[in-house]
């Protein structure tokens, strides 16, 4: 395979049109993770140019060290029916291929209570479930490995050597998917939780021992009748985690 593309992408004029509208500032204000997806498929070529533009990403020394699947149609529900199945065993053993996130009680604060916040706005606010409504939150948990109805769903790979560096620069490209995603009028869900049911992952689709699985990511067009789409998660000040190291005026 060529290491460099020297083809344009053959892109659908819908989507053409929404990238030549959409500012990057837009782009990155109004992506948010959408949790409730239409039906509406997205053409191949269409996701093969925004994984042209997310392989613009900057990587150690030009590494690009990601790799990514892509499933859908009958491929995405075989997988999908096997993640629930592993899901739903009631003696499961929850296994991950690196710790993206700790164990509920030893997240440390300031992250603690932003994570509990956003439980609560996410489950309480947007959802109407009750914090003590242990299986309603478990329903909407499975629709992870659904990909939120999305009909596209995408599954990140690093190289494990060296791995580090490597999340860092898987990192950047799933931002990059994110924004051209959204500049293209499409949404999408970065989705941990694909982690924990990575042996399914790795007999459904050919990711090489040498490769990581990082996370996942739902793709389509959001679905904004659907409830979630009034949750927006708020951000921190600027001057919270900023300092400046500057002349004095
Ligand atoms: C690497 C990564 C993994 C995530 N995994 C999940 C997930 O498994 N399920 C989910 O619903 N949201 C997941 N999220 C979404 C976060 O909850 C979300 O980014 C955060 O609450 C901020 O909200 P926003 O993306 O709407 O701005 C993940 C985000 C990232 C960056």
């Amino acid at each position: 395979m060529s290491d460099v593309t020297t083809t344009a992408p053959r892109t659908s004029r819908a989507v053409r049109r929404a990238i030549e509208h959409m500012t990057v500032e837009q782009a990155l204000l109004s992506r948010r993770s959408v949790r409730a997806f239409l039906p509406t498929p997205v053409p191949r070529d269409d996701i093969e140019h925004l994984l042209e533009l997310a392989a613009r990403s900057a990587s150690n020394s030009n590494c690009q060290p990601w790799q990514v699947h892509v499933v859908t149609g009958s491929v995405k529900t075989r997988l999908t029916s096997e993640l629930l199945a592993a899901h739903d065993c009631e003696d499961r053993v929850s296994t991950r291929e690196y710790n993206y996130q700790p164990k509920p009680n030893e997240w440390a604060e300031p992250f603690r209570t932003r994570r509990r916040r956003f439980g609560e706005s996410l489950y309480g606010n947007a959802l109407g479930i009750a914090a003590t409504d242990s299986a309603a939150r478990l329903a909407h948990h499975r629709r992870n490995y659904d990909f939120f109805g999305a009909p596209v769903g995408i599954i990140l790979t690093v190289s494990r050597n060296p791995l580090d560096g490597a999340l860092v620069d898987a990192g950047l490209f799933l931002q990059a998917l994110m924004l051209a995603a959204r500049g293209a009028g499409l949404d999408t869900c970065p989705q941990a939780s694909f982690i924990d049911f990575y042996p399914v992952l790795r007999r459904h689709l050919d990711i090489p021992d040498d490769q990581l699985i990082v996370c996942g990511l739902a793709l389509g067009y959001a679905d904004n009748e659907h409830r979630l789409s009034r949750h927006h998660t708020p951000r921190e000040a600027v001057a919270s985690f900023t300092t400046f190291y500057e002349d004095s005026p």
